[in-house]
């Protein structure tokens, strides 16, 4: 035991090392959640070398699968994505032969909301394949929810968040109907506007009635975007009265204590000074 490390435990120790920087997941998650907000880009953890420390791909390839079906593989160079995650999903090949087979999906959808579980195949000889687990992911995907004030004249941008978002649906104050007010392909109307290079609805000039909900839907009718508008007077209620000449209510309080506390101070000199005129009796 007290001789020194021979070389094989040494190239342990450094294979051990770099994979603690490369790709390290605690073993105590056998499955891992990660909970993002739609549109944005998430990260499906995943690690193969702890599992299968002497395969590296091109040996072998990974794979990525729901319950359902196979969503991504990739292997040499190549790389095949179910039809909803085209042109989303990769495997960045740079961090694969460090060890990580994490699954990034940009533009997150509702819809991908789910149980995801990581592969790696090995391509054996005369076709055989041999699946090896390596990792389950639970996927939440959060709809956006916010409540917004504009004062009437305003512009009211709705943002869409995702280039899969389809349609917006309307229900104004007082009103327990949904009514369609836009969906993608439509042209730009008088007062409502998409912008060519971002995901957001531009309308122009609000009014009292364009107070209500507003929702964001996707191609599956899942909400997006939830915004509660409420069109309000009192910024240029406020701004009216400043013209006017009125003060305001905090500055008024400190005004009036100020102006009585030098008619105390005044008066209670000019008492005095009639006490010493005055002729004592
Ligand atoms: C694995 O790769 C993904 C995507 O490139 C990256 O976000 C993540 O931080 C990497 N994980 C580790 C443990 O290095
Ligand atoms: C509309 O709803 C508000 C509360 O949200 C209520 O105070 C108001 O009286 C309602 N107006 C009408 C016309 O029903």
């Amino acid at each position: 035991m007290g001789r020194p490390p021979t070389p094989r435990i040494l190239l342990h120790c450094f294979l051990f090392g770099s994979l603690m920087d490369s790709c390290s997941l605690t073993p105590a998650a056998p499955v891992r959640s990660v909970v993002s907000e739609v549109g944005n880009q998430v990260t499906l953890p995943c690690c193969w070398k702890e599992h299968l420390p002497d395969v590296a791909p091109p040996a072998s390839h990974v794979l990525w699968a729901t319950p359902a079906k196979t969503v991504f593989e990739l292997w040499g160079g190549r790389v095949w994505q179910a039809e909803e995650f085209q042109g989303r999903a990769e495997v960045p090949q740079e961090t694969l032969l460090s060890g990580n087979c994490s699954l990034v999906i940009g533009d997150v959808q509702i819809g991908d909301a789910g149980s995801y579980e990581s592969f790696l195949v090995l391509d054996g000889a005369r076709s055989r394949k041999t699946r090896v687990f390596i990792q389950s992911v639970r996927l939440s995907v959060l709809d956006r929810k916010s409540t917004q004030s504009r004062a009437p004249g305003d512009d009211f941008v709705l943002d869409l968040y995702t280039s899969h978002a389809l349609r917006v649906v309307f229900q104004a104050r007082n009103c327990s109907a949904w009514t369609d007010l836009w969906m993608r392909g439509d042209g730009d109307g008088q007062r409502l506007q998409k912008d060519p290079l971002t995901e957001q609805l531009r309308m122009k000039r609000v009014a009292r009635s364009d107070e209500g909900r507003y929702r964001v839907v996707d191609q599956h009718g899942l909400a997006v975007n939830t915004v509660q508008l409420s069109v309000e007077r009192s910024g240029e209620a406020l701004r009216a009265q400043q013209v006017l000449g009125y003060p305001g209510p905090a500055a008024s309080s400190g005004e009036t204590s100020k102006r009585r506390c030098w008619a105390l101070l005044v008066g209670s000199l000019l008492l005095a000074g009639f006490r010493v005129l005055l002729p004592p009796q």
